[in-house]
């Protein structure tokens, strides 16, 4: 292993590491544009100039691999002047949008004049100008004066996705960013090139102007919109809804995580956030026979008693989306405690499209989890159990019948049990055939663990409270129980969490500490491959 001194310190790197990584490592950021660790090397900004002792010139440490007895100097004057000579070129003909760019606040072009610019301008010819607001796809608009030209764009089209929609076209200072003819920027994962264009020439059509970024809390999270489980940050903001008074969530950005999603998210997850505000169920309802009207917990929770009544003719049907801890405290109560054997997993959504990179066809985040718990993949059965008119009661978690049996079977289904109790957290057609509807929380609102497809358990951590009533399902399952006299002594998810895992052998020695922020693979599971190109073209691993 290559043993250099970085700023005076000494570090040892595997064979071919960059010394912008090696830097890194050794805890000393080099200012970039054109590197991003999950693309191909440009070495186009000079950005990250380097001075290696024995080097007549200064050295793009993006590009240059380490070498054993290498001496480098990221803080010496040459640096700092050939930084400075850097910016000052680039900000020739950058416009002064800086008040009004939506970039602001997290501008990689702000932040290193602060740091490491400074200079007084020497330059006052006109700008050359070039087009603004260009809407460039669904999801992105393009303002071509403020591209630095990195590259990192075209780059994540032509080597991520592989479907390369962006180009530079001409030279000098008129060369600019552009998609090629005829073409949109739409592919299944163009939010990215947002969250990887260093300034404000890519920004995002669907959060401009809804909140400046320092207005912006951070949670981290991961999404629920398939099995794959990306990482992700959900921002938010209670205090400053200017364009979206009735949301809290701003946007989702995807959070680092090699073994997951590396760098990146699809666009369909990245975008599946307004059901978190969003017609959302906020109080317990029944149905009167004609319409569904407000009831008290009080009411839903002695209603609750059918259960122990009619212990053999009920049956469960848990979904995927909820966490962990909410379905073992199902598995607690349901199985354990009533003996209920009519209790199967199914998803709330119909599979989708699945593609080599992270999207996969189940779009639920805890598959994987319920199947753990040895819950069956048996609704069919149950479903035309109550067909046949042997389930009385029927207990679903956020499922949509009429989406997922067609409204003829799902109406039979409810015309023949006597009571069908609903517990989710947004409204559909579906939730109309419930005799008694509990509300309950979404993701963002609760602690808690979902499983990916391939068996990794990775945290959910709590951005806000809960909207109206509602409760995390635990929660409910809990109060619920303690109605008809059991209980189920569990405070906090990670009270639920210690007790699943001495209880379920497949999860031994796992603690939300241990999770981490990168997650804990289940004990038998074999790495399936994270999220990388499988067709031949370049695979992006750290
Ligand atoms: S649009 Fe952004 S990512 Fe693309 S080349 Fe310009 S600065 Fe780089
Ligand atoms: S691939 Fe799946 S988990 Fe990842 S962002 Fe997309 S929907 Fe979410
Ligand atoms: S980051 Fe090294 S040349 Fe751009």
């Amino acid at each position: 292993m290559p043993t250099l001194k970085i700023d005076g310190k000494d570090i040892a790197v595997p064979a071919g590491t960059s010394i912008i990584e090696a830097a890194k490592k050794a805890g000393t950021f080099i200012p970039h544009y054109c590197y991003h660790p999950g693309l191909s090397v440009a070495g186009n900004c000079r950005m990250c100039l380097v001075e290696v002792e024995k080097s007549p010139k200064l050295q793009i440490s993006c590009f240059i691999p380490v070498a054993d007895g290498m001496v480098v100097h990221t803080e010496n004057d040459r640096v700092k002047e050939a930084r400075e000579a850097v910016l000052e070129f680039l900000l020739v003909n950058h416009p002064l949008d800086c008040p009004v760019c939506d970039q602001s606040g997290e501008c990689e072009l702000q932040n290193y004049y602060m740091n490491y610019g400074l200079y007084e301008s020497r330059l006052f010819e006109d700008k050359v100008k070039k087009e603004k607001v260009v809407p460039i796809g669904p999801t992105v608009m393009l303002d071509g004066e403020r591209c630095v030209l990195c590259s990192r764009c075209v780059r994540f089209c032509d080597e991520v996705t592989g479907t390369h929609e962006m180009g530079i076209v001409n030279r000098g200072d008129h060369a600019e960013i552009t998609v090629a003819p005829g073409k949109e920027l739409d592919n299944a994962y163009s939010g990215n090139t947002v969250d990887i264009c260093p300034v404000g020439a890519l920004t995002d059509r669907d959060f401009r102007f809804k909140c400046r970024v320092w207005f912006l809390e951070k949670t981290s999270s991961i999404c629920p919109g398939c099995s794959r489980g990306c990482n992700i940050e959900i921002h938010w903001n209670k205090e400053r809804p200017y364009q979206t008074p009735n949301e809290r969530v701003m946007r989702l950005k995807p959070r680092v995580n090699p073994e997951v999603n590396q760098w990146w998210i699809c666009d369909e997850g990245r975008y599946n956030y307004h059901f978190i505000d969003q017609n959302r169920v906020l109080y317990p309802m029944k149905n009167n026979g004609k319409d569904l009207v407000q009831a008290s917990w009080q009411e839903v929770m002695e209603e609750g008693s059918w259960v122990m009544k009619e212990l053999q003719n009920t049956a469960v049907i848990v979904s995927t989306d909820v966490t962990l801890e909410d379905l073992w405290i199902a598995k607690e109560l349901f199985i354990h405690k009533l003996g209920i054997q009519t209790i199967a997993y199914l998803p709330t959504k119909k599979s989708g499209e699945e593609d080599h990179l992270l999207r996969k066809s189940d779009k639920t985040p805890n598959t994987k989890g319920a199947q753990a718990l040895g819950f069956e993949a048996k609704a069919n059965e149950i479903f035309s159990l109550a067909e046949a008119g042997k389930i009385k009661t029927l207990i679903l978690f956020g499922h949509n019948l009429i989406d997922l049996l067609g409204k003829e079977r799902a109406q039979k289904i409810a015309e023949k049990v006597d009571s069908m109790v609903w517990i989710g957290s947004n409204q559909h057609e579906g939730m109309n055939l419930a005799k008694w509807i509990i509300p309950s929380s979404v993701y963002a609102e609760k602690d808690g663990t979902f499983m990916n497809y391939e068996g990794r358990v990775q945290r959910i951590f709590k951005a806000f409270p809960a909207l109206g009533e509602s409760k995390a399902e635990w929660q409910i399952l809990k109060e619920w129980a303690q109605h008809i006299g059991i209980n189920l002594p569990y405070e906090n998810s990670s009270v639920i969490f210690e007790k699943m895992v001495q209880a379920e052998s497949a999860f031994n020695g796992m603690s939300y500490q241990k999770l981490g922020e990168e997650g804990v693979l289940l004990n038998d599971s074999k790495d399936e491959g994270r999220g990388t190109m499988d067709d031949g073209r370049k695979k992006h691993v750290l």
